[in-house]
């Protein structure tokens, strides 16, 4: 089973439309993430404001996703945006359970395996967030959480359904700091993620699902992470402002320089 490296970018609160416009006809000039995508799949994901502006001016090898979705179809829920709303604004991707979203918003693991379903209904690929932070390191808690958090992630989901999804392994401690851990220490929990999603949905859903390493990644350090066996890519913060770093990673992730 080849699994295709991925390599998303998550804006978090930063860009607006206009900037985001910027950083899309900057990344046209860069032809390293043109080359690259012919075997790495590409994904930025703005602020909901920047969404439309993104999806019509991205090259076409590069998707757009949104940071999160509401579990609800519609209704009475100022502020919330949903999975068909984002569908219809060009989205292929939603990231649920973000450790920002979980931490300051209140975001439970019940909430993220609801948002994870109402993605895949309306065609969206679900990027699931786990992770621990320094408290359940240093507690020796890691594999205990991350796998807490994915059962109850793919709880609502179809072994198919998994094997189409994407998990982010993201401790929280290395999110923003500067900090990661060695490739092999993140391989080992996203070896130990794939082992819990065979026991719950089937080896073949472990086999295809996709999982990707985030946390203080940029051009530097993202090919060492990506040449991990079981690591398909990254979800990249920050080093994905920028067009020309956010190409520099994906040509590294390609095996290019
Ligand atoms: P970072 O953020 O790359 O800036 O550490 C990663 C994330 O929060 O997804």
């Amino acid at each position: 089973m080849t699994r295709r490296k991925l390599l998303i970018g998550n804006w978090k609160m930063f860009k607006t439309a206009t900037e985001a416009r910027a950083f899309a006809a900057g990344l046209n000039t860069e032809s390293g993430a043109k080359q690259a995508a012919a075997s790495v799949d590409l994904a930025v994901c703005p602020p909901f404001t920047a969404i439309s502006a993104l999806a019509d001016a991205l090259p076409e090898y590069v998707k757009v996703g949104a940071q999160n979705v509401y579990f609800e179809e519609q209704g009475a829920f100022t502020g919330e945006i949903s999975a068909a709303m984002l569908a219809d604004n060009g989205v292929t991707f939603a990231i649920v359970g973000h450790s920002e979203r979980r931490t300051l918003f209140g975001e439970t693991d019940e909430a993220v395996g609801k948002k994870a379903v109402v993605a895949v209904k309306h065609g969206l690929t679900p990027v699931i967030c786990v992770g621990e932070n320094l408290a359940e390191r240093d507690a020796n808690q890691t594999a205990e959480v991350v796998a807490r958090q994915t059962r109850a992630a793919i709880a609502g989901l179809s072994s198919e359904q998994v094997a189409a999804s994407v998990v982010a392994y993201e401790p929280v401690w290395a999110i923003g700091s500067g900090r990661t851990p060695e490739p092999e220490d993140a391989e080992a929990v996203i070896d130990g993620i794939r082992k819990v999603i065979s026991e719950e949905k089937g080896s073949a859903a472990a086999k295809s699902v996709r999982i990707l390493y985030g946390g203080s990644v940029k051009p530097e350090n993202i090919a060492a992470f990506g040449a991990q066996p079981n690591i398909d890519g990254a979800l990249v913060g920050g080093a994905s402002l920028e067009a020309s770093s956010f190409a520099r990673m994906a040509t590294a992730l390609s095996g290019g320089n």
